[in-house]
C-alpha cells in the first residue's frame, strides 16, 4: 500500500522521524505504519517494552512492544538500536505471536547487538523500588513506572559493570562468568530494597539464569547485527529510513517532567545516540499530537479533567493502556508543555490523532498558560512542584457534536474542528500535515491534499 502520507518523491526529504509529543500513546503506530509504505528502513532507538504501539490493519489490532511497527509491511528492514533495552523472553513472545498471526520476521527484524538487556532482577526493583519508596515517603513519591524493569535496566546501563548487552548473550560461557559475579551483587541489592519495603523477593540464581539467557541469545542470535552498520549502508545506498520514537517527549529523562518520567530520550534528540546518527541527516520530523492530553502513572497533568468531560475522553478515546491495561488520566490539550516538546523534536510538521473523540462535547477548551501562585507562564517549568501547582488558563473553543470518523478530507470536517486545529498550529509554529479521526489506515486526512 502506498500512503498519501509520505508519497516517494525526490522532493521529499530521504529521512523521517516520528515521535509522540505528549505522556506518550498519542498514536505513533498509526503513523509509522502508513510512513512505513515509502520508507525501506523503520528504526527504534529508545525505550523498551514499557512502550505500546497499536496499529490497526483491517479487523486486526497489533500491539507491538519492542519491534518497530515497520515489521507489518512487506519488505521492509526494522532495526531495534542500541539505544532500546531489550527483554529477550518478551522479544521472542512478539516474535511469535507475529508469526502466529501471519506476519513475516526473519532478516527483515535485526537487533542491536550494543543494545542493552532486561534481566529478571530489572523488574523486582522496579518493583521493590517503587514500594519502598512509597514506604519511605508516601504513595506520590512513586513513579508509577510500567514493572517492565525500563529504569533499572538503564542505570546498569549507566553503572556498566552490572549490564548486560546483546553481545553477551552469544557468549554462553562469558555470560555465565558475569551473571554469576552480577548476581551476588543484586542479590545484596534486592535484599536491601525488599527489606525497606516489606516485601519479599526472589533469590536469583546465576547459573541458572546464564543458562536461561544463553538460549534466549540462541533464539535471537539469526536477528543480531550491528545495526548502526547496517543502517549507514541502508543510507549509503539511497534508502529511505524512518526513525520511530518509544513513549512521548513529556516522558523524556532530560527534558520531560521530571523525575515523573521513563529513563530514555524519547524526544528526536534520542535518535542519534540511539541508532549511532551523527545529527542532521532526517529531514522531516513528524510530532504526532493526540488533540487532547493523557498519562498513565505517576506524576502532574495540570489539564486534567477528573469529571464527565474525562470519562467521554477514556471511553471514547479507549484511552487504557496498550502494555498494562492501565486507565490513562485524561484531560485538555497543553499547548505549554507541547510548544516546549516540538521545539526538543525539532518538528517540522504535526500529526492531530483521535479529533474523532472530542465530537459530542458541548464546548472545547484548551491550555494556553500556567498559572502557578502569582505568576502566569507559558513555558514548561522545570521544577515538578511548580508544574505540580500549576494551574491551566483555559482558552474556550466551540465544539463539534457530529461524528467525524467518516470524513476522509480536510474539508469535510466541520468548521470548529478544523478552527480547532488552527488554534494548536498557531500557537506551537509547526504546521498540521495530518488530521486522524479514528485507528483504520483510511481514516487519516491530509492538509491541502
Ligand atoms: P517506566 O518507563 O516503566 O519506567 O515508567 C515511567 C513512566 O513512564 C510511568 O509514568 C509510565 O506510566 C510512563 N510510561 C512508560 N511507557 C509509557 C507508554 O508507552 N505510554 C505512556 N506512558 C508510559
Amino acid at each position: 500500500m502506498s500512503s498519501s502520507l509520505a508519497p516517494r518523491s525526490a522532493a521529499l526529504p530521504p529521512h523521517t522521524a516520528v515521535t509522540g509529543l505528549q505522556w506518550g500513546d498519542e498514536g505513533k503506530g498509526k503513523i509509522v505504519d502508513l510512513l512505513a509504505a515509502d520508507h525501506d528502513v523503520i528504526v527504534r532507538y529508545n525505550g523498551g517494552a514499557n512502550a505500546g504501539h497499536s496499529v490497526v490493519i483491517g479487523d486486526r489490532r497489533y500491539a507491538l512492544h519492542l519491534v518497530p511497527c515497520g515489521i507489518l509491511t512487506a519488505g521492509r528492514l526494522n532495526l531495534i538500536g542500541n539505544g532500546v533495552v531489550v527483554d529477550p523472553p518478551l522479544l521472542l513472545e512478539e516474535i511469535a505471536s507475529l508469526r502466529a498471526a501471519g506476519v513475516t520476521v526473519d532478516q527483515n527484524l535485526r537487533l542491536s547487538e550494543r543494545a542493552h538487556v532486561v534481566l529478571p532482577w530489572h523488574k523486582q526493583a522496579d518493583a521493590l523500588m517503587e514500594a519502598a519508596m512509597a514506604a519511605a515517603a508516601g504513595e506520590a513519591s512513586k513513579i508509577g513506572t510500567t514493572g517492565r524493569g525500563i529504569g533499572p535496566c538503564y542505570a546498569d546501563k549507566a553503572i556498566r559493570s552490572t549490564a548486560i548487552r546483546v553481545v553477551d548473550l552469544l557468549d554462553p560461557a562469558g555470560l555465565r562468568l558475569k551473571l554469576r559475579r552480577i548476581a551476588a551483587v543484586k542479590n545484596a541489592m534486592l535484599a536491601g530494597l525488599a527489606n525497606l519495603a516489606g516485601m519479599p523477593f526472589e533469590t536469583i540464581d546465576g547459573e541458572a539464569l546464564a543458562a536461561e539467557y544463553a538460549a534466549h541469545g540462541a533464539a535471537l542470535a539469526p536477528h543480531v547485527a550491528d545495526t548502526a552498520a547496517l543502517l549507514h549502508e541502508a543510507m549509503a545506498d539511497g534508502k529511505r529510513v524512518l526513525f520511530e520514537g518509544g513513549n512521548g517527549a513529556l516522558l523524556d529523562v532530560d527534558h520531560g517532567s521530571y523525575p515523573f518520567v521513563t529513563s530514555s530520550s524519547t524526544t528526536s534528540l534520542g535518535i542519534y545516540p540511539g541508532a549511532g546518527l551523527p545529527g542532521g541527516r532526517i529531514g522531516r520530523l513528524v510530532g504526532i499530537v493526540k488533540a487532547y492530553s493523557t498519562r498513565v502513572g505517576g506524576g502532574p497533568l495540570p489539564t486534567e479533567l477528573d469529571n464527565a468531560v474525562g470519562a467521554h475522553l477514556r471511553e471514547r478515546g479507549r484511552e487504557f493502556g496498550t502494555t498494562t491495561g492501565r486507565p490513562r488520566r485524561c484531560g485538555w490539550l497543553d499547548l505549554v508543555a507541547l510548544k516546549h516538546s516540538a521545539r526538543l523534536s525539532g518538528a517540522t510538521e504535526l500529526a492531530v490523532m483521535l479529533l474523532d473523540v472530542l465530537a459530542g462535547l458541548e464546548g472545547l477548551q484548551i491550555c494556553t498558560h500556567y498559572r502557578i501562585g502569582d505568576r502566569v507562564i507559558d513555558r514548561f517549568p522545570a521544577a515538578i512542584e511548580d508544574l505540580a501547582t500549576a494551574q491551566p488558563v483555559l482558552v474556550k473553543l466551540p465544539g463539534f457534536s457530529a461524528e467525524i470518523s467518516a470524513c476522509r478530507r480536510w474539508e469535510d470536517l466541520p468548521a470548529a474542528a478544523r478552527a480547532y486545529v488552527g488554534v494548536i498550529e498557531n500557537y506551537v509554529g509547526v504546521p498540521v500535515s495530518t488530521v486522524s479521526v479514528g485507528p483504520e489506515r483510511g481514516q487519516t486526512l491530509m492538509r491541502g491534499r
